[in-house]
């Protein structure tokens, strides 16, 4: 039986194993660990690829919201709303902070559900944290009116949408800053964790400079409080490469999403994402394929007897639905019913297309087709 794999984590090393290779022994043989040229080169790689002013290196995804959070001088008395479809990621940077997470529910595309937003406003309201999830940007016109009323900073959780585009524009680079997770899984994966943000103002790239290392300007002098989240130079060597062969992960990843949607369209019982080409205003570069599904833990049962894995993101339950975090208890609708019925089928370069096909093939067994 052919055994297809949610995830191939040694793909993420062996696709480009000798580049790689070589890049990380340069930074090795050199003693070049921390804030060295390859970081440098990688900053101003990816900020040209997303057309950001300027990029910067962190530990993580997570970390990179908590401190674009704080350079937007946000905290105790705050209120910050985002989409309870997201990981705990954005809710705990914003939690860290001190400030208050406000969730809200999605709208039909699945995202965060603008009009949600606008309801959710208070006087104590500073930002808006929208998640373009799975490789999709949010509807950021629709967005960026109501953060324009409301005078709310917009900082996007685009840990999943690298390389993501709305009307043209890219994932990460329409607010105060964008984040982006470069976690293994992800669509531009390193080797462990990784993150960057995008801002196009010189003083908030700054301040960012500044409070991912320790608070101290470029003279090594502290002069603020702040934390140690640098990206490693050694990670940034592993993402130089990967990132030249990125324009090409993208082209892959839309090839077996219309793979998906040919194969899969006419079953009625499922519910898929957009296609590649299904509108002009965005350009998805599928981080993941999330589908709902009529009996969805009954063919995700047969799918793993048939030897293919799926997953159900954030263990299949939204943010505001996690009883020990003291979130004040609400029915989010869509994202309740949602969740009754959302998985994930593999979404990866290491698959081939007769994999998608093998796929498609035991879900239309499944529901009875041929
Ligand atoms: C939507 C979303 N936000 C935030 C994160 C956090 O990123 P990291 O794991 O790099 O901290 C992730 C990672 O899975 C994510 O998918």
């Amino acid at each position: 039986m052919r055994q297809i794999p949610f995830f191939n984590y040694p793909h993420v090393y062996q696709q480009q194993k000798e580049e790689i290779l070589a890049s990380m022994m340069r930074v090795m043989e050199r003693g070049a660990f921390i804030l060295q040229e390859e970081l440098f080169q990688f900053e101003r790689e990816i900020a040209r690829f997303v057309n950001a002013e300027y990029a910067v290196g962190v530990a993580n995804g997570t970390e990179s919201m908590f401190v674009a959070l704080l350079a937007a001088g946000i905290g105790p008395g705050d209120e910050v709303i985002l989409c309870s479809h997201t990981y705990i990621a954005t809710a705990a940077a914003v939690h860290f902070t001190g400030a208050t997470p406000v969730l809200v529910d999605c709208g039909e595309d699945r995202l965060i559900d603008p009009v949600a937003v606008e309801n959710a406003v208070t006087s104590r309201t500073r930002a808006v944290m929208p998640t373009h999830l799975n490789g999709r940007t949010c509807n950021m016109d629709r967005l960026q009116a109501v953060a324009a009323k409301h005078g709310l900073i917009i900082i996007e959780d685009a840990a999943q949408a690298l390389g993501s585009k709305f009307k043209g524009r890219s994932a990460g680079t329409f607010g105060f800053a964008g984040s982006v997770s470069l976690y293994p899984a992800k669509v531009l994966g390193c080797f462990g964790d990784g993150g960057v943000l995008f801002t196009n103002a010189e003083k908030t790239y700054e301040q960012l400079l500044k409070l991912h290392d320790h608070g101290r300007d470029e003279n090594g002098m502290v002069v603020t409080w702040g934390v140690n989240s640098r990206l490693d130079t050694l990670q940034a060597a592993v993402l130089l490469p990967k990132l030249k062969n990125f324009p090409n992960e993208i082209i892959r990843r839309r090839k077996l999403a219309q793979l998906y949607t040919d194969n899969l369209k006419d079953v009625p019982e499922l519910r898929l994402p957009p296609a590649p080409d299904a509108d002009n205003d965005h350009f998805d570069i599928y981080q993941n394929y999330e589908l709902e599904a009529e009996n969805r833990d009954e063919l995700r049962q047969y799918l793993k007897n048939n030897g293919v894995g799926s997953i159900i993101q954030w263990g299949g339950t939204p943010v505001h639905k996690f009883t020990g975090l003291g979130l004040p208890g609400k029915c989010l609708p869509v994202v309740e019913e949602f969740f009754r019925k959302c998985f994930l089928l593999p979404m990866n370069t290491s698959l081939s297309d007769d994999d998608v096909y093998y796929i498609c093939e035991i879900i239309r067994k499944f529901y009875g087709g041929c």
